[in-house]
Parts: C-alpha cells; sequence; structure tokens
C-alpha cells in the first residue's frame, strides 16, 4: 500500500507574509496523506520552522547538479539538506521549456538530489501537440529513460514520479482521470520492478472539485498542485482528498 503524497509548489510565488498565513490557515486534520510545501528558495527556512512540530515535509522547486563551487545563482542538494529539505522537484516542463534543462540534465539533478539523501520528485508530460499527434506515451517514455539509464531498481524505489501534462498545468483543463490513469499505469511499467513501490502523482490544475475523481484511479497516488496550492483551505481539501 503506497501512502498517499500532496505536494504543494508554490512557483515564484508567496512572500513571508503568505507563508506565515498560510500555515495558520492549513488544516490537514490528520489527513493521512503525507504532505509536502515546496516554496521558492528565500523561504525554505522559515517554511521549515513551521513545519517542524507537524505531519508535513520541506521541498524545494530546483537543484544544482554540480555539488560546489563557482556556478553563480545555484543552490547545492547539500544546502537544501542543510536547511532540512527532504523533497525536491526535478525536471518541472517550466524549467524544461523556459530554462532549457534537458532529460539528460533533469537525469544528473535526480543522482544529485539522491546522493545528498534528497527524494526526487521526477516530473514527467507531454505537451499538446505531443498528444495531439499521438506519441504523449512516447514523450514520457524519453523523458523517463534519461533517468532509468543513470539509477538501478532500489534508487527508484526512493523516488517520486509527477506526471504533469504540459496543456493542463495553469490552464484549468485537466486530464481527465481516464487519461489520467492511463499515462500512470505506462509510467509504472516503465519503472519495472521497482513500479509498485514508486508513488506516482498527477499535476495539473488539481484542485477541490476534480482530486476526489483523479484519487480514485489505482495508480495516481497523490497530486503535485500549483495554483491551488496557494490556498490553504483549498489545498487542506485537497490532502484531505488524498487519504479517504
Ligand atoms: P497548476 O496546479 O497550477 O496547474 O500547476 C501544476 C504544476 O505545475 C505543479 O507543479
Amino acid at each position: 500500500m503506497r501512502t498517499p503524497l500532496v505536494a504543494a509548489n508554490w512557483k515564484m510565488n508567496g512572500s513571508r507574509e503568505f507563508a506565515e498565513g498560510f500555515f495558520t490557515a492549513l488544516d490537514l486534520e490528520d489527513s493521512g496523506a503525507e504532505v509536502v510545501i515546496c516554496p521558492p528558495f528565500p523561504y525554505l527556512s522559515l517554511v521549515a520552522d513551521r513545519v517542524a512540530n507537524r505531519a508535513i515535509a520541506l521541498g524545494a522547486q530546483n537543484l544544482s547538479h554540480e555539488a560546489a563551487g563557482a556556478y553563480t545563482g545555484e543552490v547545492s542538494a547539500a544546502m537544501l539538506r542543510d536547511v532540512e529539505t527532504r523533497y525536491v522537484i526535478v525536471g518541472h516542463s517550466e524549467r524544461r521549456s523556459l530554462y532549457g534543462e534537458s532529460s539528460e540534465l533533469v537525469a544528473s539533478k535526480f543522482v544529485a538530489a539522491q546522493e545528498s539523501g534528497l527524494v526526487p520528485i521526477l516530473c514527467v508530460g507531454e505537451t499538446l501537440q505531443e498528444r495531439e499527434e499521438g506519441w504523449a506515451l512516447d514523450a514520457i517514455a524519453a523523458q523517463l529513460q534519461a533517468v532509468l539509464d543513470r539509477v538501478v531498481a532500489d534508487d527508484l524505489k526512493r523516488a517520486v514520479v509527477a506526471y504533469e501534462p504540459v496543456w493542463a498545468i495553469g490552464t484549468g483543463r485537466t486530464a481527465t482521470p481516464e487519461q489520467a490513469q492511463e499515462v500512470h499505469g505506462f509510467i509504472r511499467e516503465r519503472l519495472g520492478s521497482a513500479g509498485d513501490a514508486v508513488r506516482i502523482l498527477y499535476g495539473g490544475s488539481v484542485k477541490s472539485g476534480n482530486a476526489t475523481a483523479l484519487f480514485s484511479q489505482a495508480d495516481i497516488d497523490g497530486a503535485l498542485v500549483g495554483g491551488a496550492s496557494l490556498d490553504a483551505e483549498e489545498f487542506g481539501k485537497i490532502c484531505r482528498a488524498a487519504a479517504q
């Protein structure tokens, strides 16, 4: 049995005041889901303090694949561990499309994260064009393969995968539960012997109104939530839906 996981990706949103207010308002009512909050880098320590006595883990949105040195503007896995970070998102589609991150670079980040004891949340997902042209699964397989080439099954078991169709991110257009399930089942199969142990999250316009239907699918183990994670009440509802 895989424990459901719901992760908040605040992206480049929020402030000190926002973060303080969020944790005051967030009511998880022993949701039973594992909850992860991924704030922007400057708020990691603040969030670490706020979640210290709660069943909430800290995550980062990105990391460098390098360990240390002359890499201006970058943040290493060891630094993230140093401020109590447990999870890190790698390969988010915004990093891939806006910052040119290749699947090979994403795989290097995945490896760097695990070497420092972080749990990578590996994002994969197809563009609208890829879906319409009928090769969504090929695109996802290629993104996964870059990581599969670098790690062994035991490493995969210590990771999380998030399926985020690019066309569903921030658009209000969610994959149907059946569409998402098809891809999640495919991803689990590609993970081979590690597949059963790996939590596969869905991301893309998840809200409390569509969460239950998504979570009812056999291979959907939780969600990676963008916009709706900025509203503590709404995010709390999604976490509770995952635990049911
Ligand atoms: P939205 O929930 O805003 O669509 O964002 C999804 C996402 O990109 C989470 O990483």
